[in-house]
């Protein structure tokens, strides 16, 4: 835990929904931040040597029984502490003060006031507009601390104690809708912390390929590259760390979109130069697909086939020591064990499964610490072209789930050809940045239509494009007409198969991003 040469923020998560934004904006101004469970104790965060903390909100009461308390020894570290919502009243309770659960609740937007100078709302107006979500508030002050803002419904919107550098905010700073919030984390962060902000991609760059030498040694590392941005930033970064040393397994299923597996050959190959095994098993999974349409059983075949195929190249590759995987922050948070570790396991859609027992490799995860634009971000630093880097994510079993009904080599030529020209309208319009996801589906009903003078009797497409935060929720995106119009009448006219294009108006839920 805590980078040891860079300064480093905890943030000691109470269950709050927003803990990692907490750390997203915390690394925004250049200072590694790090979020640890709760039950995280005094000793353990001297040893760390972090040079300030952060508690979160959360969703209970600190009055019900039982709720979330930290080691009250941590109070006499002599580290700043920033409590935020349950945050600051679990740390004004423990500390002396009373919070109790008023009449008057508030959600939402609302306009604090800063009623004394304080060196947290450095910089920020007198009236700011916040964000608030709280039904507890803090009644009466702990000892040693005063008020330094207020709103109407809450006296002790924000405390501080500053002999012992303790302060408290009633509201997220963290969400955007605190117009200054990341001013006041800054403030927190830089002022009261006095944290070096030397933290950025460059210097993770360094810091990782070091690592990464030191770990690996001369052993060999093996990676399945995929063709998304999370494995191919971390070949990129594995690669400048030990080169030839890391093998890279390309499967590819004959699932994938027109021309993906030539272009993650010409760039990672060719222009990277990395040790790339190709595996082609597009007939290996079409054969294995024939005559199934049940999109569960599909995706079945899809992973076991999957696991067979990669264990089978990485078992031609000598002496390998490591696997590497692109698992970010998120992921690792979200794979904690109740009692608070991290834990390291295999993420199963992460499509290689658990390891076969006669492979005993160790796990490489150099982007463990990241968030997803933090990647991005190194991926970018790393010379990986920005259609690559800000790709839209791609499910594992491909166009198997989106050819609707039997997959054969046709049907996903057809769909090829129909996700290549949707996905040029967009990009061609400027919106592919704006989108989640675009997609198109086939679908395995026919429909009359009248192309030149002819009378067909093809098949019917569907493209679908959504806005999301996390793929948890969507929304369909208003894709402008012109935009629609274009790449319906481009998929009649070059698509043999096609005679009639829809576009998917379902949000998620109730509808899935993935038809299948
Ligand atoms: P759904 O369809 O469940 O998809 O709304 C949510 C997000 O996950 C992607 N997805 C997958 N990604 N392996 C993956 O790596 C899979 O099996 C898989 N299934 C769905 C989907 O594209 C969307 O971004």
């Amino acid at each position: 835990m805590a980078n040891s040469k860079h300064d480093t923020i905890l943030v000691l998560d109470f269950g709050a929904q927003y803990s990692q934004l907490i750390a997203r904006r915390v690394r925004e101004c250049d200072v590694y931040s790090e979020i640890v469970p709760f039950t995280i104790s005094a000793e353990e965060i001297r040893n760390s040597g972090a040079r300030g903390i952060i508690f979160s909100g959360g969703p209970s009461s600190v009055n019900t029984p039982g709720s979330p308390r930290p080691d009250e020894k941590i109070f006499s570290l002599g580290l700043p502490i920033l409590g935020i919502c349950y945050g600051l009243q679990v740390m004004s309770l423990m500390l002396g003060g009373k919070v109790e659960c008023p009449e008057k609740k508030e959600y939402g937007i609302a306009n604090i006031s800063v009623d004394k100078p304080s060196i947290l709302f450095d910089g920020v107006n007198r009236h700011s507009q916040v964000w608030m979500s709280h039904g507890d508030s803090v009644v009466s002050l702990a000892p040693g601390f005063e008020c330094i803002a207020s709103t109407d419904n809450c006296p002790y919107t924000g405390v501080e104690d500053v002999r012992r550098k303790f302060f408290g905010i009633q509201f997220h700073p963290e969400v955007v809708h605190s117009v200054e919030g990341t001013k006041m984390i800054e403030n927190f962060v830089l002022k009261v912390c006095g944290a070096r902000n030397d933290w950025n991609m460059g210097s993770f760059i360094n810091d990782s390929v070091e690592s990464i030498r030191e770990k690996v040694g001369n052993k060999n590392v093996l990676l399945g590259l995929s063709g998304g941005v999370d494995s191919s930033v971390a070949a990129l970064l594995i690669h400048k760390a030990v080169g030839d040393q890391l093998v890279c397994v390309f499967v590819n299923n004959g699932l994938l979109r027109k021309n993906e597996a030539e272009s993650v050959v010409n760039l990672f190959g060719k222009h990277f130069n990395m040790k790339l095994q190709y595996a082609d098993a597009e007939e290996v999974f079409l054969s294995a697909l024939k005559g199934v349409s049940d999109p569960e059983s599909k995706r079945k075949i899809i992973g076991k086939l999957f696991v067979e195929t990669f264990y089978k190249e990485a078992r031609k590759c000598n002496d390998i020591s490591f696997l590497a995987q692109g698992t970010l922050y998120p992921d690792v948070i979200e794979s904690r064990s109740p009692s608070g570790g991290p834990s390291s396991t295999i993420k199963s859609h992460h499509n290689v499964g658990g390891l076969p027992s006669d492979l005993k490799w160790e796990l490489l995860e150099p982007l463990k610490d990241l968030f997803k634009d933090e990647v991005r971000a190194l991926g970018k630093e790393l010379g990986l072209p920005d259609e690559l880097t800000y790709r839209h994510p791609f499910p594992g079993p491909g166009l198997g789930v989106r050819c609707i009904g039997e997959v054969t080599k046709e049907r996903l030529d057809t769909l090829r050809d129909i996700d290549a020209i949707f996905i040029e309208e967009i990009r061609k319009a400027g919106l592919y940045g704006k989108i989640w996801q675009a997609l198109a589906d086939l679908l395995p009903v026919k429909s009359v239509g009248v192309q030149g003078d002819e009378r067909t009797y093809r098949e019917v497409c569907t493209l679908r494009a959504v806005t999301s935060e996390d793929a948890m929720t969507a929304d369909w995106y208003r894709m402008p007409y012109d935009v629609l119009q274009r790449a319906a009448s481009r998929i009649c006219n070059e698509v043999p198969g096609v005679n009639r294009v829809l576009y998917d108006i379902t949000s998620k839920p109730p509808g899935t991003i993935e038809w299948e």
